[in-house]
């Protein structure tokens, strides 16, 4: 499922991201975020990914 549109990241592509360890801003910069073409909107969904792949209820939810 697509989570940002402007940059066409799914939430396979942040589950990736949150994997490797990063802070929010290096995550935001790691994702391409902080463009100028970005609206912003992805924002709260992609936090609510990143706080759940850290805890691992990813994992946990298949
Ligand atoms: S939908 Fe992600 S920055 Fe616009």
């Amino acid at each position: 499922m697509y989570i940002c549109l402007c940059k066409g990241l799914t939430e396979s592509d942040i589950q990736r991201a949150v994997q490797s360890d990063q802070t929010p801003e290096a995550l935001t910069t790691a994702l391409g975020l902080d463009d100028d073409d970005c609206c912003g909107r992805c924002a709260g969904n992609i936090d609510q990914l990143a706080a759940c792949a850290a805890t691992g209820c990813l994992q946990a939810a298949g």
